[in-house]
């Protein structure tokens, strides 16, 4: 592929062809940012002093992480090898991706889902296939088997799914693990496990030991509030970890996030706390909006999804100005994330100016209400 670029240098065409990641605008004074899933609470004290303790950094981190890798693997009972820790736990993907799928290979996930996946395989060279979400925008299990091929290197599954809410039930996730090649990795992003409250999702922590091929992904950033200290980390066989550790850039976690890290396991009971302040609000938003006539497909994570489909960008210019910063993935829909108490008020409000002109046939009108209209 040629590409038409102006760039002073010669660039790989498939770098320039993708486009550099796009993050969610800040929100005009007195708005409220709900476009990336963060905590909206502030750092607990008990964390924030703790990463200032870090007052050695004209040196570099102990790469290998050793305290807060023992300390998760204490927590999930298993030795320290199987604990990868990460900048993110997107930087796991994308190791993972990078140490399973080379040019040519390729790697499965359902769409839509996290943003990012497309751009996993982009360094790789490898290829990526999109599985569509079902009618209900939960992941087609069946289909994603069905689309494996000799090819094939890596699936990914996210539960709850970024940005639809839904889960993977664990029975189904049994069932699929039955199935796939025991030779294909399987990585399971469970970014947003801590906001489940649907007893039958699948849970990682479950399946630790049981299936080598499966990677569990976790991250500091959501329930635990470090989105802006990137710490994320996985579980799983050491040899695959070893694997994403080559392909790792060395040294990418500051010790700073460490101890921050460390100093929320610490506060687990309190940030828990407010984890389930973030889910009751999840709820009581979500069952006002049904209640009022959206159609909102199962909210699991630390948002909801809006199946707005070409009303999109409409809709998102109206919460635009009423000072609501949310995530737009046109022509699909919007993802609002639960933050402030404060804007569930001014959201109420515009979603029923929004759904008050939606077509008859919008997705996002709930079909009994539609029908009694
Ligand atoms: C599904 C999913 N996985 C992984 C991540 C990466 O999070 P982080 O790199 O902050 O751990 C995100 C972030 O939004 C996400 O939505």
């Amino acid at each position: 592929m040629t590409s038409t670029n102006d760039a002073p240098v010669r660039l790989r065409s498939e770098i320039l062809a993708t486009p550099p990641y796009a993050q969610g605008v800040a929100p005009a004074p007195g708005g409220y940012k709900l476009s990336s899933n963060e905590n909206p609470f502030d750092p607990l004290p008990s964390v924030a002093s703790r990463a200032l303790t870090v007052a050695d950094f004209n040196r570099y981190p102990d790469a290998r992480m050793p305290a807060l890798r023992a300390a998760l693997a204490e927590r999930y009972g298993v030795p320290t090898e199987n604990i990868h820790v990460t900048a993110g736990s997107v930087a796991l993907l994308y190791q993972l991706v990078s140490a399973a799928a080379g040019p040519g290979d390729e790697y499965i996930y359902s769409w839509r889902s996290f943003e990012a996946y497309p751009g996993l395989g982009v360094i790789s060279g490898a290829r990526s296939v999109q599985v569509p979400n079902t009618p209900s925008y939960a992941h087609d299990l069946a289909a994603i088997l069905a689309a494996i091929t000799d090819r094939t290197r890596i699936i990914l599954l996210c539960s709850p799914n970024n940005p639809t809410g839904t889960v993977i039930a664990a029975a189904e996730f049994e069932d699929f693990m039955a199935r796939v090649p025991a030779t294909l990795l399987v990585a399971l992003d469970e970014a947003y496990c801590e906001f489940v409250t649907d007893g039958s999702a699948v849970n990682g922590r479950d399946y630790i030991g049981r299936y080598p091929n499966l990677v569990i992904l976790r991250t500091f950033s959501k329930a635990y509030g470090l989105a802006g200290l990137r710490v994320g980390y996985g579980i799983g066989d050491s040899r695959i970890l070893d694997a994403a550790r080559t392909a790792a850039i060395p040294l990418a976690v500051t010790d700073a996030a460490q101890q921050a890290a460390l100093a929320s396991l610490d506060a687990e009971r309190e940030l828990m706390a407010r984890v389930a302040h973030l889910t009751a609000r999840r709820d009581r938003a979500v069952t006002a909006l049904r209640t009022a006539g959206w159609n909102i497909p199962e909210a699991q994570g630390n948002f909801f999804w809006l199946p707005l489909g070409e009303q999109t960008e409409h809709a998102n210019r109206l919460f635009t100005d009423a000072g609501l910063i949310v995530r737009p993935f046109p022509p699909e829909g919007i993802r609002v994330s639960v933050g402030e108490d404060a804007a569930i008020a001014t959201l109420l409000s515009v979603a029923e100016t929004i759904l008050s002109d939606l077509p008859a046939d919008s997705p996002a009108r709930s079909a009994q209400k539609a029908s009694t209209r």
